[in-house]
């Protein structure tokens, strides 16, 4: 039977145990990947031991008090605190999610952290959202419309905002792409599940004139299509949201206009 292993270098080593020397209340243990592509090593696995009863009740909070009082070159990203910026995206223990969010009660034993998965990293539990944001401007996220509005503002009805519920509290966080097995397999070519919803969140718009135009970009048997509706997409965002759905709808929309 064949075998498949990492190259030698993408090989996970075991990595420092940090201790929680001044304990007072109850402790967890974080197990966290890191690799610093400046020192050629090997990824590792750090053990951090944490006083949660000294920090927040997140995992967000456990990792800015690794980063104060154990290793300040521990990096990740965070900015809101509040499940809105989407940039604490990483993977806790075998799930995508905002580490802001994540209450460290609801995970039994040991917090595994690992960058989102499927994506080049470039530092510890930071990966690189280029291409992923690339994606987003290719659908051209804004309202296109060439005429001037009647009364200042362009109005909907209430049934018409009411449409893009669902679609417009996406907060670009790429915890569905990077758990669609499509988007792991095809990412230069797949647009992938949050660039999707994006994409039909502009087709449902009332108010947008390039309906049309949008479709034709997205009538392709890659950049569209390679949805498979296994619904990943929709167990991993962390807004409760429907990716698959809208990608379904996308393509209803392309059926009705053939
Ligand atoms: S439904 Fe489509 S986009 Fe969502 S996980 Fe499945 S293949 Fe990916
Ligand atoms: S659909 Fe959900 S998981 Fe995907 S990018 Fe938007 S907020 Fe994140
Ligand atoms: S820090 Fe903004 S979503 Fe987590």
């Amino acid at each position: 039977m064949a075998t498949f292993r990492l190259p030698k270098n993408s090989r996970i080593e075991k990595g420092a145990m940090y201790s929680c020397s001044d304990q007072h209340g109850l402790v967890r243990r974080f197990k966290i990947y890191r690799w610093n592509p400046d020192d050629g090593k090997n990824p590792r696995l750090d053990i951090f031991e944490v006083d949660i009863d000294e920090t927040g009740p997140m995992v967000l909070d456990a990792l800015i008090s690794i980063k104060s009082d154990h290793d300040s070159s521990l990096a990740f990203r965070r900015s809101c605190g509040e499940g809105i910026c989407g940039s604490c995206s990483m993977n806790i223990n075998g799930t995508n999610q905002l580490a802001c969010i994540t209450p460290m009660a609801s995970i039994d034993g040991e917090i595994a952290v690992y960058p989102l998965p499927h994506m080049e990293v470039v530092k510890d539990l930071i990966v690189d959202l280029s291409h992923f944001f690339a994606q987003y401007a290719s659908v051209e996220p804004w309202l296109k419309n060439a005429n001037p509005p009647l009364e200042g503002e362009r109005l909907q009805s209430i049934e018409e905002r009411g449409r893009i519920d669902g679609a417009y509290e996406c907060i670009m966080c790429a915890c569905c792409s990077t758990s669609c097995p499509s988007y792991w397999w095809n990412p230069d070519r797949y647009l992938g599940p949050a660039v999707l919803l994006q994409a039909y969140r502009w087709l449902i718009d009332s108010r947008d004139e390039s309906r049309d135009e949008r479709l034709d970009q997205l009538q392709d048997s890659f950049r569209l299509y390679r949805c498979h509706t296994i619904m990943n997409c929709a167990t991993a965002c962390p807004k409760g949201l429907n990716p698959g759905k809208a990608i379904g709808e996308i393509k209803k929309m392309l059926h009705q206009r053939d």
